[in-house]
């Protein structure tokens, strides 16, 4: 086993050695879909208390309450801003929100000093990125962008086979996902909630897994198309009123040149006609690598990862080892535990992901959307922080 994977044994080891006399306070804002696999996992980590929540909508965070048990002593507010005003001690923030509002509370929270779980994708535009870093940095405290697929064991094999040279100098990936009928609905659809559609939300992950593997190149230019062919039609809606609603990307692809003269090649969908817009495959010198992901926002990869490579001038090809999850804990688990492992514990190397390393997902997103409309290839300049 690696150190990687090791590493995320050694995280529970330091916990146990140095427990706080209290428990670790959390918040969560935005109570929505998604809050329910934070609720979930929280509720199962001894040492933390929920002590606040806040949605817009009171209902969403009654459901929650309800679903979760969480007693009337847990405290109830509008939006993040009135939890972060009355919340001074709270060690760590879950931002559940929908992705226009991932900025805000984000630098809300770190101006006040608090650790944030933020859900991916980072923000809607590069902009809106650079300010939460800006604040990342003033405050020092954890910034954590919710990727949780990264702790599967099959991604980080990916990663580790890449790392190990086999492959040899990379030169073109090509990597995506998608669904046959699979819009979402909700407020991923929305142009002033889900601002970003199957990019925003499937894309992201097929780019992360590639890119982290590669250890984040920066994207150089970036041509990219998206369309929506799908989402406007009442029928390809699991509620078909949602068409009219429906004002986001169904479907994006892009040709990306990133540093180290690799080619990345990339398309994702919520909607389409065949079952696959093709396996991710990472083509290098020595060897190749061929991954069956084509719903890799699910975190395991399928059995069927292949090498191809000579040997003995042969061509071979080597069908590496599924690995599966230890099943003691949840990605989910791990990714909300490795930012209160190092906000709260001070274990320097608990799994966070980095901002550092999101910011270029998000900016090859907005690149491919900017030049879709364009209807040109763009150039993509990542700012310093
Ligand atoms: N990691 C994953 O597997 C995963 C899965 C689904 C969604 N997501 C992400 O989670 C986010 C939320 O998705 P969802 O499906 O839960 O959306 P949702 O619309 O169901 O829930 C969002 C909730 O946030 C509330 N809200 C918005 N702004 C607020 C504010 N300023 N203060 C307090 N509450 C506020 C809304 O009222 C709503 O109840 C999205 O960014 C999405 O991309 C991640």
């Amino acid at each position: 086993m690696s150190d990687k994977v090791l590493s995320q044994f050694k995280q529970e080891e330091v916990k146990e050695e140095i427990k706080p006399a209290r428990k670790v306070k959390i918040g969560v804002i935005g109570c929505g879909g998604i809050s329910y696999a934070h609720f979930n996992n929280y509720k199962k980590m001894d040492d933390v208390e929920i002590v606040a929540i806040a949605d817009l909508i009171p209902e969403h965070m009654e459901q929650k309450a309800q679903e979760f048990d969480l007693p009337d002593t847990v405290r109830r507010y509008h939006d993040h801003v009135e939890l972060i005003d009355n919340e001074p001690d709270l060690d760590v923030v879950s931002i559940c929100t929908y992705n226009s509002q991932h900025a805000g509370p984000a630098i809300y929270a770190l101006d006040h000093g608090i650790n944030v779980i933020l859900e991916k994708p980072f923000t809607v535009s590069v902009e809106e990125a650079v300010e939460v870093m800006k604040a990342e940095k003033r405050s020092g405290k954890v910034l954590s962008i919710g990727f949780q697929p990264r702790y599967a064991r099959s991604m980080q094999m990916i990663k580790e086979v890449v790392e190990s040279g086999v492959l040899g100098k990379i030169y073109y990936v090509q990597t995506g996902g998608g669904r046959r009928h699979g819009i979402p609905g909700g407020t991923f659809i929305e142009a002033d909630k889900g601002v970003i559609g199957a990019l925003g939300d499937i894309g992201c992950y097929s780019l992360d897994m590639v890119l982290n593997a590669l250890g984040y190149p920066k994207p150089l230019t970036v041509t990219g198309y998206v369309s929506d062919f799908f989402g406007k039609r009442p029928e390809y809606n699991e509620e078909p009123e949602d068409a009219e609603r429906f004002a986001v990307d169904d479907f994006g692809a892009a040709f990306i040149r990133l540093e180290g003269d690799i080619i990345l090649d990339f398309r994702i969908s919520w909607a389409m006609h065949p079952d696959t817009p093709g396996d991710t495959i990472i083509m290098g010198t020595e060897g190749a690598l061929r991954i069956p992901s084509t719903d890799c926002w699910n975190g395991a990869i399928p059995d069927g990862i292949t090498l191809y490579h000579d040997v003995c001038g042969k061509m071979t090809e080597t069908k590496l080892p599924h690995l599966t999850d230890d099943g003691k804990h949840t990605l989910f688990y791990k990714k909300i535990r490795s930012v209160i492992d190092k906000a709260v514990y001070g274990v320097k190397d608990a799994p966070t992901i980095p901002s550092s390393q999101i910011i270029i997902n998000q900016a090859i997103i907005n690149a491919i959307l900017d030049s879709s409309k364009l209807g040109r290839e763009v150039e993509v300049n990542i700012p310093e922080i």
